[in-house]
């Protein structure tokens, strides 16, 4: 029988010590960056939406580990003209041996994983982007030097980004506040109340008492991709930007993290993202090295060391 094939689609699908050997990985990849792991191997990309960091990092992962990259766009594929997205995975299945989606909803990422006979990546959906906080995990180990007994506080909307951060507290134990209008919070209540319940998350409505003492400051862009409705988004968010004032409630030696693209002005100032605290581009750099890690550990059943 064939083993199914190992996919990366959600931190919380994932056990600890894997994703404790994908960051080591990822540490001695961006101390040795080019080595033959991944010759004669190809990636597939599908991107439903824009990129720049995940759509660069993955191409030049795959050319510094020897293997080969293809980037598809639905509009020119056969998808945009009503192929299925199984029949599309079971074609692919046959080309590459792994394929990173960025997808409008999980729901098509899920479905292609179940028909895939190789490796599916989670490149960003709705629900979640498990590669950037694969990123963000291995700044905040590199910075402060360790994952557990910190406190991480979000500031912003309960996003996608966040809910992978989420995953992250939960396999890793360290503590998340997220700070967030009571209006949006409440749209996730759901799946924010198993983490508020095991005391792994606090909600908390005012970003200076959420950043106050915290070892690392997250926020993100207040208008997600798919956003409904910008503007009200915009209004309930406007307390929630990070200036210098609420970064210094921080503990002094905390790091800023943002997964970028920043709208600069809006929900981050100038000062903080390019502030002495701010990490944010050592943060884009490293979507390279971890993910050279998860294509690694992907692909580690078809004899990849
Ligand atoms: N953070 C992130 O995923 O960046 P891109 O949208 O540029 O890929």
């Amino acid at each position: 029988m064939l083993s199914r094939p190992r996919h990366f689609l959600d931190i919380d699908q994932i056990s600890r010590s894997d994703l404790r050997r994908m960051l080591d990985h990822a540490a001695a990849l961006k101390r040795t960056p080019r080595q033959p792991l991944l010759t004669g191997r190809t990636l597939a990309m599908i991107f439903e939406k824009p990129s720049t960091r995940t759509r660069v990092s993955f191409e030049v992962a795959m050319h510094h580990l020897g293997g080969h990259s293809v980037v598809l766009r639905p509009e020119e594929m056969q998808l945009g003209r009503g192929e299925t997205i199984a029949d599309t995975a079971r074609a692919l299945s046959r080309y590459v041996d792994a394929v990173m989606l960025r997808t409008k909803s999980h729901a098509t990422l899920t479905e292609f994983a179940a028909h895939a006979t190789v490796p599916v990546i989670n490149g960003l959906s709705d629900k979640s982007h498990p590669c950037q906080i694969m990123a963000d995990l291995l700044t905040v180990e590199e910075r402060l030097g360790q994952l557990t007994d910190i406190t991480v506080a979000w500031v912003g909307d309960c996003n996608n980004v966040f809910a992978s951060w989420l995953h992250a507290a939960t396999a890793f134990g360290f503590r998340l506040r997220l700070a967030c209008p009571p209006e949006l919070a409440e749209a996730c209540r759901i799946w924010l109340a198993p983490a508020e319940a095991s005391g792994i998350l606090s909600i908390i409505t005012d970003p200076v008492a959420a950043v106050t003492g915290a070892d690392v400051v997250v926020t993100d862009t207040w208008i997600s991709m798919g956003v409904a409705d910008p503007e009200r988004q915009r209004t309930l968010l406007r307390p929630f930007r990070m200036t210098e004032d609420v970064m210094a409630r921080a503990n002094p030696a905390a790091i800023f993290l943002h997964c970028l693209p920043a709208v600069r002005g809006e929900e981050v100032t100038d000062a903080v993202i390019d502030g002495p605290q701010s990490a944010v581009w050592d943060e884009a750099e490293n979507r390279l090295h971890s993910q050279k890690a998860v294509l690694c550990w992907c692909l580690e059943e078809q004899g990849v060391p």
